[in-house]
């Protein structure tokens, strides 16, 4: 499937096929791809736990308003946010830099002040933002890489955070931007059409 094809067609499935399992190999194929998303200074700050299990994916539906998505599709994502990001990754990103010419040596001290400066302090709203906008990016590769292996899905940003980071026990500074339920449609169910969009000239503008 192109990609063009991908973005037309993905929806947000209510109906998952319950029982159905996605492989391990396949998780990881999906992630592997979303993986590939750009972020701010390559830094990465998502975190994912994948829920399979039958009775981890109940109790995430306690936590999601009692959707029932969250246990009828095959695995469910937990989308983390993680301000912290930058300090776990900035080396290693910026090592890959250096070795592979984007940078020379003496630069790297720049650079490190040039994404502390744009990302601010670990507890900043700006790190929240940093932390929350590239996961979110990841979420949406995520999703349009799916509907290329043939899989379904659902974003999801109705339930409870803090019900989530205690039973799934994700530390407080984390952030939870989305739920992405994964799966198959269930069979016999037909898509209503999708629904409104807006005009592109009622958000656009050309200057
Ligand atoms: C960030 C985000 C959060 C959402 N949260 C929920 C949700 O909690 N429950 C739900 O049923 N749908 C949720 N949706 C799905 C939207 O309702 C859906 O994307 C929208 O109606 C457009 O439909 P489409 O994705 O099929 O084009 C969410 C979508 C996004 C992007």
């Amino acid at each position: 499937m192109d990609v063009i094809q991908a973005i037309k067609e993905r929806r947000s499935i209510n109906f998952f096929e319950t029982g159905k399992e996605i492989s391990d190999e396949k998780v990881r194929e999906l992630l592997e791809l979303a993986n590939l998303s750009p972020s701010s200074f390559n830094l990465q700050p998502w975190k994912v736990i994948v829920v399979k299990n039958p009775g981890r994916k109940k109790i995430l539906r306690q936590c999601a308003f009692n959707q029932p998505k969250v246990d009828e599709a095959s695995v469910v994502l937990i989308m983390i946010a993680d301000p912290k990001g930058v300090e776990e990754n900035i080396d290693r990103m910026l090592d890959s830099w250096q070795e592979l010419g984007y940078m020379k040596p003496e630069m790297r001290e720049t650079y490190m002040g040039m994404a502390n400066n744009l990302y601010g302090t670990e507890d900043s709203l700006r790190r929240k933002f940093f932390a929350v906008k590239n996961t979110s990016l990841f979420a949406m590769n995520l999703m349009i890489a799916a509907k290329g292996l043939g899989l379904e899905t659902h974003p999801m940003d109705g339930f409870d955070e803090d019900c989530i980071k205690k039973e799934f026990n994700i530390p407080a500074d984390k952030i939870i931007p989305i739920l992405v339920a994964v799966g198959y449609l269930k069979s016999g169910i037909t898509l209503l059409p999708r629904a409104f969009r807006r005009k592109i000239d009622e958000f656009a503008r050309f200057e």
